[in-house]
């Protein structure tokens, strides 16, 4: 099953008034007008349309290019990604990966994680970095004495913030609140020095500048902690995230995971074509693992947990910086 990452906000999940928050809710910032603005046309199903058209348009008609790299353009027309259809979006995306096949990666180390991914989609670079337990141990308990909100993405929350005694406690009754999934802001994983020195390490920068064929810039840092809860959360569900055309996203898992305690599955090569007879691969690894991925391929999150009573994973990605979900998830106030 097939289900994209952008009907998660697209669908009623809200009332007016949360809606309403959600367009000036700042995290407690200093207000970003232009941001804002942008922000809003995530609410207006017409103007994404005429945006995807103009977008279609504008790559077939010159080159994927033009859009990619000009920021002006990005600002206007980033929101039209949800409109086109996903077999467009895959066109435009094999064009555009065809482009630079055949540049050559000097580094070994690089190189075969690099035509890893572009096989199946994902790679394990655990070795490469070094997380130490230590440094496992600071995350967690960094993260538990900050508050958390009550969705897979801050955004995606209905804004209440809780310790992290309560989360077991809080009932609220919700499609997308409460279903386990639990978030602290940006600004908390950027206030440890472990994630910040993550976010800005230097092999997940190369990493995706030579996945993507650009210079990529760090737009998206959450973590989601996964407690055992009732219901569905639709992010269990496969699911392809539609955040650009081209981005590349590492998976950080602080607890062990395997296929009855969270882990992540992925069917391999579906982020080359829409159709086939996909393996599916489920990621199991140990605590300090990282998976640098293709989220565009069939994935889906597991909310179930037999022996371990939470998961944590820290989500970094990296790309261009103005995309759907940089601005959905209003990462413009820390990023
Ligand atoms: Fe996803």
């Amino acid at each position: 099953m097939s289900y994209n990452n952008s009907k998660i906000s697209n669908k009623n999940y809200y009332s007016l008034s949360q809606a309403l928050n959600k367009i000036f809710y700042t995290f407690g910032k200093k207000r970003k007008i232009i941001y804002d603005l942008f922000y809003i046309t995530l609410a207006f199903g017409f103007y994404q349309k005429i945006s995807g058209s103009i977008l279609v348009f504008l790559i077939s008609k010159y080159s994927y290019k033009l859009y990619n790299n000009n920021n002006f353009i990005r600002f206007f027309l980033f929101s039209g990604i949800r409109k086109i259809s996903i077999e467009n979006i895959f066109k435009i995306r094999n064009n555009y990966f065809k482009s630079f096949e055949d540049n050559v990666i000097e580094d070994p180390v690089y190189e075969k994680i690099i035509l890893e991914i572009r096989e199946k989609g994902f790679c394990d670079i655990t070795k490469l970095i070094n997380i130490s337990d230590e440094d496992i141990e600071n995350v967690i308990a960094h993260y538990k004495a900050n508050d958390f909100y009550d969705g897979h993405e801050p955004m995606q929350s209905s804004f209440k913030k809780m310790r992290y005694s309560d989360l077991k406690n809080y009932s609220a009754s919700h499609e997308i609140f409460n279903k386990g999934y639990y978030s602290p802001s940006t600004q908390v994983s950027l206030d440890n020095s472990v994630i910040k020195n993550l976010f800005n390490n230097i092999h997940f920068q190369k990493l995706s500048s030579l996945y993507c064929g650009f210079e990529t810039k760090g737009y998206l840092l959450h973590t989601m902690l996964n407690i055992i809860k009732e219901g569905v959360h639709p992010v269990t569900q496969y699911h392809r995230d539609t955040n650009d055309f081209v981005d590349l996203g590492f998976f950080i898992y602080w607890t062990d995971t395997d296929k009855n305690n969270g882990a992540t599955t992925y069917q391999e090569g579906s982020h080359r074509s829409l159709n086939g007879d996909f393996k599916s691969n489920i990621l199991e690894v140990p605590k300090g693992s990282i998976i640098a991925g293709d989220w565009m391929g069939l994935h889906k999150g597991n909310a179930k947990l037999d022996s371990i009573q939470e998961r944590f994973l820290t989500v970094m990605r990296y790309g261009k910086k103005i995309n759907q979900s940089h601005i959905q998830s209003k990462s413009y106030y820390f990023l």
